[in-house]
């Protein structure tokens, strides 16, 4: 059997990771595309040049032209612009648009049957435009948010409780912004709600609303320190979670952008929520029971995606 095939579109920071991350998990024969000469070259040969030591096969090839992607199982999109320090994610929105026509087109003419992961902020008005753009289904159409602000709320509380990543399970839903809604009632240690960590004595209140706020602010932390771009590493390793759950049907119960009509009482709009995915893409929503408060915050990160789906349409009469 032919090895699935994996594009990733933008062979940045994020894209070069996604692609060494593909290789040593030997999800597929990986295409890195980028419109920077030389730049999806380079680094498919340098990753390419790792496999004798690290004992992986999979073939990668870099390129300008979309029909290298054809036929792909995959695509992770991270063309764009990231964030430079002071600038917020919604700040990115017209320049990432105009990408986002262009790689949803590439991808329509190229490889329409492919689960398209979207990256490019901000994320939740990018992916669907992209979904848009591309006229693919939207439940093969997502975006990787979820799954990174998950982790980062599980890295904070590892830290906290002094216990293992592994045990710390977290929940975060709505847009991919400041108003992000990391959910506490629904985050454990080992199955312990957080809220019973408090009532233990492990942690207090105002400790966890900090680690909440930092969860909500936890992209712009590195963008921050590093002063020159915006984190890599996680992203990367979330959006590959989640192609590898696609890739190998493991029905994961993943947070991240998904087209909503009918769940969570939304009328047709990307934000993030819970999902199953497998071989079918996003194959399930998985509505949640929220409080008065939590339906609060989810509802006012759902008017903040809202406008900024407003202005992509203000901004590219095509989507009105
Ligand atoms: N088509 C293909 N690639 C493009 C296009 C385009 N139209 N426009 C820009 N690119 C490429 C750039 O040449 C660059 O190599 O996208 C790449 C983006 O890489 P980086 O600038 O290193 O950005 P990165 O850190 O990878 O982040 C990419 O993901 O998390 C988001 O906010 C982040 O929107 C940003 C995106």
């Amino acid at each position: 059997m032919a090895r699935p095939k994996i594009a990733l579109i933008g062979a940045g920071q994020i894209g070069g990771t996604l692609a060494h991350l593909a290789a040593l998990k030997e999800l597929g024969d990986i295409v890195l595309f980028d419109i920077a000469e030389g730049t999806p070259e380079g680094k498919s040969l340098d990753i390419a040049e790792s496999g004798p030591s690290e004992g992986f096969d999979a073939k990668l090839k870099g390129t300008q032209d979309y029909a290298d992607i054809a036929g792909a199982d995959v695509c992770i999109v991270t063309a764009g612009v990231p964030r430079k320090p002071g600038m917020s994610r919604d700040d990115l929105l017209g320049i990432n648009l105009k990408v986002m026509k262009s790689v949803g087109e590439g991808i329509r003419d190229n490889a329409p049957d492919a689960f398209v992961i979207c990256i490019t902020n901000p994320l939740d008005a990018m992916v669907w435009a992209l979904q848009q753009f591309s006229g693919l289904p939207a439940n093969k159409v997502c975006g990787m948010a979820g799954v990174l602000d998950s982790a980062r709320f599980r890295h904070f509380l590892s830290l906290e409780f002094d216990v293992s990543m592994k045990d710390v399970t977290a929940f975060v839903l709505g847009g991919h912004g400041d108003t992000m809604v990391p959910l506490v009632r629904y985050s454990t240690v080992a199955g312990i709600p957080l809220p019973d960590l408090v009532d233990m004595g492990w942690t207090t209140k105002d400790k966890l609303d900090a680690i909440v706020q930092r969860t909500r602010d936890g992209g712009a932390e590195i963008v921050g320190l590093l002063k020159t771009g915006s984190a890599f590493y996680a992203p990367a390793t979330s959006a590959i979670e989640m192609a590898e759950a696609y890739l190998k049907d493991q029905k994961r119960l993943l947070p991240c952008a998904a087209w909503c009509d009918g769940e969570f009482g939304l009328n047709g709009m990307y934000v993030g929520v819970p999902t199953i995915i497998g071989a079918g893409g996003i194959e399930k929503i998985v509505d949640i029971k929220m409080t008065k408060d939590e339906q609060a915050m989810f509802d006012s990160s759902v008017s903040a995606v809202k406008g900024l789906v407003e202005a992509c349409k203000g901004i590219d009469s095509s989507l009105a």
